[in-house]
């Protein structure tokens, strides 16, 4: 479900939970990223396309206590009573608590606010469904009170939210490609400059999303860690960002401690894979593409350290069975896989993975 029924049955789901019918609807879709992992937080480069029916939707009406906002989701069944000056609770209402104190807290203060919430995006798969959560809220709130953003805003103001009200240290990438991208069309995005390209998929193949059933939480460790290390390795390398760097910077890259080393060295790679990437799609290279995926997956896995040996299954089954390439996508611990099928074998493929892995399960084709 996605589109004009999403924003129906988020309708519904705030009318069954509150009574009456929502001021105002608005949804954000999930993105799925195709090439360029951990590099928007170094400056670099990404290519993800928004997805066309994974989404999240959200129902919004001033409410009935000043002050306070009540939210409810189907997916959590779960109502939550939050203040407007409330600190974060390691909640799913974080999200949108900090959205509403970002653009509205003096009018929220006043009005109090209801919010209901639904998404068929799944949570831990890579496929930012926080991103979406945050660019939803935005979108509801801002019109509700008729407050005018811009996509780039909103998009700038979510990744603020998810760094300094939730305390995950992202990059742009997922609020950017939720605000600004157009569903089913690949975004280049330079995350420095934030200066964009949107580049149409290929006429014979399609990206397909697979989850490998191992769900990651980001807020843990692990994307922390990367993200230190990464400023570990510029500071060593007396470098602003790692995207400063380039192929001609290897050898000194590679004089560094481990694994800073090898963290420096998978920006550079897949930076320079992520370019190459938006010439192949331009270009409708289909193979050069597949074989950039196969690339950036291995830096991901040997030098990046964040793929799991059921994503590491799944690339390389995916290629056995006819993709040209394949590759984790997302933030990584986990989560899902995207390869690149002749649009005629999706099917035959997409029945040959599953039988082969019980724990897969088919997300989107784009
Ligand atoms: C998560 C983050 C993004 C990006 C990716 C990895 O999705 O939210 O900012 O760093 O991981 O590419």
């Amino acid at each position: 479900m996605s589109g004009p029924d999403q924003l129906q049955a988020v309708a519904a789901a705030f009318e069954a939970h509150f009574g009456t019918a929502p001021q105002v609807v608005a949804s954000a879709p999930g993105r799925v990223n195709l090439l360029g992992e951990h590099t928007d937080y170094n400056g670099g480069y990404v290519l993800p396309i928004a997805l066309k029916h994974l989404s999240v939707a959200v129902a919004v009406s001033r409410g009935a206590v000043p002050g306070v906002i009540e939210a409810w989701s189907d997916t959590f069944h779960e109502a939550e009573t939050r203040a407007i000056g409330e600190a974060r609770a390691g909640r799913w209402s974080d999200y949108l608590l900090g959205c509403v104190k970002a653009v509205a807290e003096a009018q929220v203060a006043e009005t109090g606010l209801r919010a209901a919430v639904i998404t068929n995006l799944p949570l831990g798969a890579g496929l930012s469904s926080s991103a979406a959560l945050e660019v939803a809220s935005l979108r509801a709130v801002t019109r509700l009170y008729g407050i005018e953003m811009s996509p780039q805003e909103i998009a700038i103001a979510a990744r603020a939210v998810e760094n300094d009200f939730v305390g995950m240290p992202c990059g742009i990438m997922d609020q950017f490609t939720s605000s600004v991208g157009q569903p089913g069309a690949a975004l280049f995005l330079d995350t420095r400059t934030l200066a964009f390209t949107p580049v149409p998929g290929f006429a014979e193949h399609r990206f397909v999303v697979v989850h490998s059933g191992v769900s990651h939480q980001l807020t843990d460790s692990g994307y922390a860690t990367r993200v230190a290390e990464c400023n570990a390795a510029s500071a060593a390398l007396d470098v602003e960002m790692l995207s400063d760097l380039g192929p001609g910077d290897l050898a000194r890259i590679g004089a560094i401690p481990e694994p800073l080393n090898r963290r420096a060295r998978h920006i550079v790679t897949d930076n320079r894979l992520t370019r190459e990437g938006l010439v192949a799609l331009q270009q409708g290279d289909a193979v050069a593409f597949g074989r950039l995926m196969i690339a950036s997956h291995a830096s991901e896995r040997d030098d990046y350290e964040i793929t799991v040996p059921e994503t590491d299954a799944l690339v390389a089954a995916a290629v056995d069975a006819g993709a040209l390439g394949a590759r984790q996508t997302g933030g990584g611990f986990g989560g899902a896989i995207v390869a690149l099928v002749p649009r005629a074998q999706v099917e035959d493929w997409c029945a040959a993975i599953t039988a082969q892995f019980a724990h897969a399960r088919v997300l989107a084709v784009t």
